[in-house]
């Protein structure tokens, strides 16, 4: 059996002076699957995105998508895709109900057609009673789905979604899902970026991990979380203690303590599914380690990071 790819990427480069962005980033999403790329800040996701939506062109490398090369093709690759950035593409001063439809009449809709599918999109995406005010009063979550509005226009083949729900509150985060869902569901291919693993666990159906440029880990969620198990840590009473509390995780764990004296913590990561709480607590106490708050929780993409690519992530970047 042949996979048809709809997203197909070799060894991709792409400077920015001497800044090296993407280095050799592979990437191959098959037709109609839910892609997540997960990063931190600077990974070069957006670059990535914005290389296959040929917003801007690579240095080295190649990527078809939809089946078209993103260089020599890019008339054909914009004609099957979507896109909906970190940063809006609407207008703030037309209402919402003006924005899409401009963009249903832009994309060949007339008249009434367009009429109908702007206001079928606002309906969905629960802007009906704000469709009338300019979009520059929209909060936050509501101009990021007059957005993903208006890239469904198009019933795109291939919609690429540039971390669609960071800053997001809760509400609008989960609407967000559906649609992506919704869209895979219909057969759409998505390719989402985001720096939440726990957004790439619920929603792809494979995950690429980058790491400065290159991707570093790829698999299913379920495979990925197997990889790196869950993170148990420790705040013990007292700093004279954390030696003691150390000795005991890495006795139940297997794998080396990471010790915060200002925090009073230990932390480790632990792959047997079998390890619980009480009965981390309860070694602890034998040991003699007073400790005043214990979890086990999924690990944080940085741990993630830590556990895959052997060593922490990238200094983050203030937000601009
Ligand atoms: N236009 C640009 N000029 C110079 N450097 C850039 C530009 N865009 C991105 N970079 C740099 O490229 C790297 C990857 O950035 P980016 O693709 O935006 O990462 P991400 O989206 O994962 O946060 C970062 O070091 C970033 O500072
Ligand atoms: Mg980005």
């Amino acid at each position: 059996m042949t996979t048809t790819y709809a997203v197909l990427s070799e060894g991709l480069e792409k400077r920015y002076g001497d800044v090296h962005a993407l280095r050799g980033l592979d990437l191959a999403v098959a037709e109609g699957a839910v892609c997540g790329v997960l990063g931190p800040n600077g990974a070069g996701k957006t670059t990535a995105v914005r290389v296959l939506t040929t917003l801007t062109a690579p240095d080295g490398g190649s990527a078809r998508v939809a089946g078209h090369d993103v260089v020599r093709e890019a008339g054909a690759v914009r004609a099957a895709i979507g896109v909906t950035g970190q940063s809006a593409s609407v207008d703030g001063e037309l209402s919402g109900r003006q924005n899409l439809r401009l963009f249903a009449r832009l994309l060949t809709y007339r008249g009434e057609a367009a009429r109908t599918r702007a206001d079928e999109l606002l309906e969905r995406f629960e802007l009906t009673d704000a469709a009338d005010r300019p979009a520059r009063t929209y909060s936050g979550g509501m101009r990021r789905r007059l957005d993903l509005a208006a890239s469904l226009l198009a019933r795109p083949r291939v919609l690429f979604l540039d971390e669609p729900t960071t800053g997001l509150d809760p509400h609008s985060r989960n609407q967000i899902w559906a649609a992506v869902r919704e869209l895979a569901g219909r057969g759409t291919t998505v390719l989402l970026t985001t720096q939440y693993l726990e957004e790439a666990d619920q929603l792809a159906d494979e995950i690429v991990l980058i790491d400065s440029g290159r991707a570093a880990h790829t698999g299913s969620p379920a495979e990925l979380k197997a990889g790196i198990g869950s993170y148990a840590e420790v705040v013990v009473a007292h700093a004279s203690a954390l030696g003691a509390a150390a000795a005991v995780l890495d006795h139940l764990t297997g794998t080396e303590p990471v010790l915060d004296p200002e925090r009073r913590t230990v932390g480790a990561v632990t792959t047997d599914p079998s390890l619980t709480l009480p009965r981390i607590v309860r070694e602890l106490d034998a040991a003699g380690a007073a400790v005043i708050d214990a979890s086990l929780r999924p690990p944080t993409l940085d741990e993630v990071f830590l556990r895959l690519t052997g060593r922490g992530t990238p200094i983050k970047e203030t937000a601009a």
